[in-house]
């Protein structure tokens, strides 16, 4: 079956998976599809959509990147699109190291890949609803146009999780296909699985620093499951990350123009009090990273997990930029530095490298947040201004984890409950 086809738009479900190949598969899909759309009309964008023109996949190319066409958002149509097939794909990591990559799931495996999925799934359809009203106060055009894209663009990689589901793991794959529509962000009684999926995004300023800070965490999760031994996974994710890139440029450059505003009232008018001059003050935009930042870094759940070590050692889920390590990429008897609670101190602890996997990819992620604060204290530093933003302590706000039990000021300082 090849996959190097351009996406074929006159079917019901786009895609470049050959679905009409499969019956069984393509009505399955089809009759998920009206519950989606249900889904979309009452959780999506809640501002009427014409005139706003989006890109769509048109081919996911050998070249290596995806090549889109513009179409309005009323004829937006989600689909299923993986990156190209390499037939001579091997697993990179772990005890399966150097086998031929599986095209399909392993018995012993299946639980814990469909849990990875129902996973990933979940947090898709959770940023459009967290973001279904921001329309309503869109700063400008261009900045609406971004909101849809990205909002289409993560209901595609819900497809794109439901795909897998549907293809591969049976009647209990639909049933966890259902669940992703039954929840939903912030229900009381049916709520998104994590956390931060199921916080507010009430303002445009949540809105970039929610795709600065989470939608990369969703860059690293994808960056992990790209490297999975089984190749459908992986397919899929190395397209959803193309996509996910843009969602970062969005939140990057919506922060940027924030600082920008900011550092140029208070230049003007030689205040920090901007507030009612219409600009953000510092103090609060450094609240705003604070809070997305914390939040984001407990998506990578506890610093130590057997059950990651296991993924791993399974082939099921590798590290960021697993091919580019200088290591034996099994581990076995590596180590590693956690952040640990010692004797009520804020400390770390050796522990072995596979059950210290969460903290490695926590810290390629934390590197990467790095870029975009310097990049706001250029523009600080460009105008002169002595002021700077920075990424709060590691254990400030944190809800997973070793500090989940303590209170620290963003500064890295503990307080006692009452002083919190
Ligand atoms: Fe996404
Ligand atoms: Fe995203």
């Amino acid at each position: 079956m090849s996959v190097t086809s351009p996406a074929d738009y006159t079917e019901k479900i786009p895609n470049n998976v050959s679905l009409h190949e499969d019956r069984r598969l393509q009505r399955a899909l089809e009759s998920w599809q009206p519950d989606f759309l249900d889904w979309w009309q009452t959780m999506g964008p809640s501002l009427p959509t014409q005139d706003v023109y989006l890109r769509t996949a048109v081919n996911v190319g050998r070249e290596g990147w995806a090549q889109f066409g513009h179409v309005p958002m009323l004829d937006y149509r989600w689909g299923i699109f993986l990156a190209e097939q390499d037939p001579d794909r091997r697993v990179g990591f772990g005890q399966h190291k150097g086998e031929p990559a599986w095209q399909k799931v392993p018995g012993e495996y299946r639980a814990d890949l469909l849990r990875l999925i129902v996973i990933q799934g979940d947090t898709e359809p959770a940023s459009v609803e967290q973001q279904r009203n921001l329309g309503a106060t869109a700063p400008s055009l261009y900045d609406l146009r971004n909101l849809f894209q990205v909002n289409v663009e993560e209901g595609r990689h819900l497809w794109a999780m439901v795909y897998l589901l549907h293809a591969y793991f049976g009647r209990e794959g639909r049933e966890e296909a259902a669940e992703l529509l039954r929840r939903n962000s912030g229900s009381s009684d049916a709520p998104r699985i994590l956390g931060a999926f199921n916080e507010e995004t009430p303002d445009w300023l949540s809105f970039y620093m929610f795709t600065y800070f989470t939608d990369r965490d969703g860059k690293y999760q994808l960056g992990t499951l790209k490297e999975s031994a089984f190749d459908p996974l992986s397919r899929t994710c190395e397209f959803m990350l193309k996509e996910e890139a843009h969602h970062m440029m969005v939140g990057t450059t919506g922060v940027d123009r924030v600082v920008e505003r900011t550092a140029q009232v208070m230049i003007e008018n030689d205040t920090d009090d901007v507030a009612a001059l219409g600009a953000i003050p510092l103090p609060v935009i450094q609240k705003y990273l604070n809070f997305h930042y914390s939040v984001s870094l407990d998506l990578f759940g506890g610093e130590t997990s057997t059950n990651v070590a296991n993924y791993y050692t399974a082939g099921l889920k590798g590290r960021w930029s697993e091919d580019r390590r200088p290591d034996d990429h099994r581990l076995t008897d590596d180590s590693i530095m956690v952040d640990a609670l010692i004797d009520g101190e804020i400390g770390e602890l050796e522990v072995a490298a596979l059950t210290g996997l969460n903290t490695d990819l926590r810290r390629q992620y934390i590197n990467d947040c790095r870029g975009g604060v310097n990049r706001w204290n250029k523009i600080l530093a460009d105008g002169g201004l002595p002021q700077r933003l920075k990424l709060p302590h590691i254990a400030f706000n944190r809800r997973v984890g070793a500090f989940a039990g303590i209170e620290v000021t963003p500064d890295g300082q503990q307080l006692t409950a009452a002083e919190w």
